[in-house]
């Protein structure tokens, strides 16, 4: 997409995405009434899903009844599981295997979460691993970077973020259809978002990660996603920076009226 609006510089073609990270809440049931209001709403107010993608990242239990409500619906939305296991099968009590999430038609798989790097001891070499397990089934990996409160003190704003995705990239050799999501720590459900100069600054250098390891055509239409307490009031601010292309909205992708204004921000942010 090609904007013709001199407010939104974001070059070339990627489109915007818009992601909602559930996290551990909906049981199923109430993941196939939100999906339906979601995209109702999103029908309703007249939303062009090919201007701004938008996806949701239920819990695995939830990935059945969504994946049967979009296909029968034909719903515009995407899907994908907030994890994998690096490996495809086995003996590895309560891991889900990328191969399951591909039958399931799961797009995306976020990886690396900050939440699962600190409750799961999740090391940037097991999630190099899921990022070459995911590319093998298909799936699309979200890579979750960002560093903590004392990182940004001791080594400033770029250098952990920018070390987690070189590790991250570590198996990936071809140009494969990627996502990075660029998570503060310290912004994560405090209310306290990033600046849109600060998410700019590592996103820009997190692009320049892309285009060493993978090269130019690969940095060029990776989206790279902010993440950490985004609203409607402040999505408008990180959608006008060049190398921020969406968001990983957590806590207020719960929140229908919220998350739908977040997805259609060119409505109403510019
Ligand atoms: P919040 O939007 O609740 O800060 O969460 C962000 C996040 O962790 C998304 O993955």
């Amino acid at each position: 997409m090609v904007s013709t609006d001199n407010s939104t510089p974001r070059a070339g073609a990627r489109t915007p995405l818009i992601a909602g990270n559930w996290k551990m809440n909906l049981d199923h049931l109430q993941a196939i009434a939100f999906v339906q209001k979601l995209a109702w709403s999103l029908k309703d107010a007249g939303h062009n899903f090919a201007d701004v993608e938008a996806a949701i990242f239920p819990p695995f239990t939830d990935l059945r009844s969504v994946q049967t409500l979009i296909s029968a619906d034909k719903l515009p939305l995407v899907f994908g599981a907030q994890d994998l296991s690096a490996a495809d099968s086995g003996a590895y009590t309560g891991e889900i295997s990328g191969q399951f999430l591909a039958q399931l038609d799961c797009t995306y798989v976020i990886i690396g979460h900050s939440e699962r790097r600190m409750m799961h001891a999740e090391t940037d070499e097991v999630v190099a691993a899921k990022v070459v397990a995911a590319l093998r089934h298909g799936l699309a990996p979200v890579i979750c970077v960002g560093e903590t409160a004392a990182d940004l003190k001791e080594f400033g704003p770029s250098a952990v973020p920018v070390a987690q995705l070189r590790k991250a990239l570590a198996g990936v050799t071809s140009a494969s259809d990627i996502v990075v999501a660029y998570e503060p720590v310290w912004a994560i459900g405090s209310g306290q978002a990033a600046t849109p100069e600060q998410a700019e600054a590592v996103c820009a250098a997190l692009r320049a990660v892309l285009l060493e390891v993978l090269g130019a055509d690969v940095a060029e239409k990776t989206r790279i996603l902010y993440g950490g307490s985004v609203k409607s009031t402040n999505i408008g601010g990180f959608m006008k920076q060049p190398n921020v292309d969406g968001a990983l909205v957590g806590g207020a992708s719960l929140d229908l009226a919220e998350f739908a204004s977040i997805i259609r921000f060119q409505k109403h942010a510019f």
